[in-house]
C-alpha cells in the first residue's frame, strides 16, 4: 500500500536540531514533493533548556518529550534523527533505533568516528540505512561522493581543513593579529565551536572526521586514536608573521595518505605556501583536497560549521532515507569494516620543518645548532636570525629544513633542548609543501 506520510523523530532540539524542525515545517511542501508524500514530525526528544529556545515555541507543544521510551514508543516513526551530539546517550539512542529497525540520520561526528563500524552493521542486520553527511564538513556533500562518485578510484591522499573553529581562530591571528582567547571568545558567540572547545583547539573533531573520511576513502577501518593529533594551542604570533616572511600560510590540516603498504593519518599545525589553494581557505570554511589516481585533484569547498549548512546535509539524509522507505530499499552503506593496512608510525612521516629557537646570541651558537641537525641527516634549507633581546643577549632563529624523517627531528629536538646555548625550542611546525 502507498505511504500516504513519513514520519519523522528527532532526538534534540537545540542549535542543528531546531534548525532542522524548521526546515521540516518551513519547507514541508517541497521536501513532499521530494519524497512523494509529506515528511511528518511525529515525536522530538528534547532537553528541559530546549523548551525555552525560539523554535521550541513555534512549534506544537504536544511533539516534546523529555522520555527517551516514550519517544522510542511513539507509534509510526520511519526515519529517527540524531541531532544531540556526543558519545552519550546519542549511540544508545542510535542502537535503539537501529535494533528497531528504522532509519537512521545523524549528525554526530564522535559516534560514527568511534562506533561506525557496528552501528553499519546492525543497520545492515536489520535492512535499514544509516546516513551520516552532516557528520563531516556541514553543509558540504562530502560522505555521498565518497561512498558513490569517487568509488571508482584509488584515493592517495586526503588534505582537508575540517574544522570550522580552528579555520576561523587561524584567520583570525593571521589577519588581525589578535590572540588566541578573543579569537575563541568569538568563534563561539557565533556558534561554530563545540560545547568543549578543546574537542576544536586540539585538533580532536577535526582526527573523528578524518577517520570517517579515510575509512570510507581507503575502504580501511580508520580509528580515531589511529590519528596522531595535535592541536593549534602551541602557535603564537610570531610564528605568523614568520610564516608570512617565508611565503607560507599555517592551517589545522587532517591529512590522510595511502600507499601500497599503509596508510598516514594526522592532524597537526602545518605550513603550506601561500599561494596553495588551501591556504586561500579563511575562516568558518572549510575545504578537502582528495587526490585519486582516476579523477585526479578534486576539491570540495564550503561552510562547514554552523545550524543552516548542516541542516543542509542533515536534510537531504532525511529525504533519501524516506525514499529508501517507501521503496524499500534497506542498508546500502558501505566502510572499511576490516582492519586493513597497517597505520604508519608517526615516527616515520617525512616532512619538511618550521623550527623557532630561543638562543644565546654568541659566537659558535648556528654552528653547534646545525652540527645536530647535521647529525641526524636534517639538512637546512634557510635560516633567518632576529636578535630580540640585546641585554639578555638573546635571539631567536627561524631554520627551515628539506625533508627530514620525523623520528629523527624529534631526536634533534631533544638534543637542542640540553645545548646551553639554546634557551628554548620556541615553536616547531611541520610543513606540506
Ligand atoms: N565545531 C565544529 C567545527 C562544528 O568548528 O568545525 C562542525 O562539526
Amino acid at each position: 500500500m502507498k505511504k500516504q506520510s513519513i514520519g519523522i523523530g528527532l532526538m534534540g532540539l537545540g542549535v542543528i536540531g531546531g534548525q532542522v524542525a524548521k526546515v521540516l515545517i518551513d519547507k514541508a511542501d517541497a521536501l513532499a514533493e521530494q519524497v512523494g508524500c509529506p515528511l511528518v514530525l511525529r515525536k522530538v526528544k528534547v532537553l528541559p533548556q530546549d523548551l525555552t529556545r525560539p523554535q521550541a515555541q513555534a512549534m506544537d507543544s504536544q511533539l516534546f518529550t523529555t522520555d527517551a521510551d516514550e519517544f522510542f514508543a511513539t507509534p509510526e516513526i520511519d526515519v529517527f534523527v540524531e541531532a544531540i551530539g556526543g558519545e552519550s546517550p546519542a549511540l544508545e539512542y542510535l542502537t535503539r533505533a537501529l535494533s528497531d529497525s528504522k532509519h537512521v540520520v545523524t549528525a554526530n561526528k564522535e559516534v560514527i568516528a568511534k562506533h561506525g563500524v557496528e552501528l553499519l552493521t546492525l543497520a545492515q542486520q536489520h535492512g535499514v540505512g544509516l546516513h551520516y553527511e552532516a557528520a563531516v564538513g556541514g553543509g558540504i556533500p562530502l560522505i555521498s561522493p565518497f561512498q558513490r562518485d569517487l568509488l571508482a578510484n584509488k584515493i592517495s591522499g586526503i588534505y582537508a581543513i575540517i574544522n570550522g573553529t580552528t579555520n576561523f581562530i587561524l584567520t583570525r591571528m593571521a589577519r588581525d593579529g589578535v590572540d588566541f582567547p578573543s579569537a575563541l571568545n568569538r568563534a563561539q558567540e557565533l556558534g561554530y565551536a563545540e560545547a568543549n572547545p578543546r574537542d576544536d583547539i586540539e585538533g580532536i573533531d577535526a582526527a573523528y572526521k578524518l577517520a570517517i573520511l579515510a575509512s570510507l576513502a581507503f575502504h580501511s577501518q580508520v580509528r580515531p586514536e589511529d590519528i596522531y593529533c595535535e592541536g593549534i594551542s602551541r602557535l603564537g604570533s610570531r610564528d605568523f608573521q614568520y610564516a608570512r616572511e617565508l611565503g607560507f600560510a599555517i592551517k589545522l590540516l587532517a591529512i590522510a595518505k595511502q600507499s601500497d603498504e599503509s596508510i598516514e593519518v594526522r592532524v597537526h599545525p602545518v605550513f603550506i605556501p601561500e599561494d596553495s589553494l588551501l591556504a586561500k581557505v579563511d575562516g568558518v570554511y572549510n575545504a578537502v583536497l582528495v587526490e585519486g589516481d582516476l579523477v585526479g585533484k578534486v576539491l570540495f569547498f564550503g561552510e562547514g560549521a554552523g545550524a543552516l549548512p548542516t541542516s543542509s546535509a542533515v536534510i537531504a539524509d532525511i529525504v533519501a532515507a524516506a525514499q529508501d522507505v517507501i521503496l524499500g530499499i534497506g542498508s546500502r552503506a558501505k566502510w572499511g569494516a576490516q582492519p586493513g593496512k597497517d597505520i604508519k608510525p608517526m615516527s616515520e612521516i617525512e616532512t619538511r620543518y618550521y623550527l623557532r629557537l630561543n638562543v644565546a646570541d654568541r659566537p659558535g651558537v648556528l654552528a653547534q645548532i646545525s652540527k645536530v641537525l647535521g647529525d641526524h641527516q636534517i639538512s637546512i634549507s634557510s635560516v633567518i636570525q632576529k636578535l630580540v633581546d640585546s641585554v639578555a643577549q638573546t635571539a631567536e632563529i627561524v631554520i627551515m629544513t628539506h625533508p627530514a624523517q620525523e623520528k629523527a627531528m624529534q631526536q634533534a629536538l631533544d638534543e637542542l633542548t640540553h645545548l646551553t646555548a639554546v634557551k628554548e625550542i620556541s615553536n616547531f611546525v611541520r610543513v606540506e609543501a
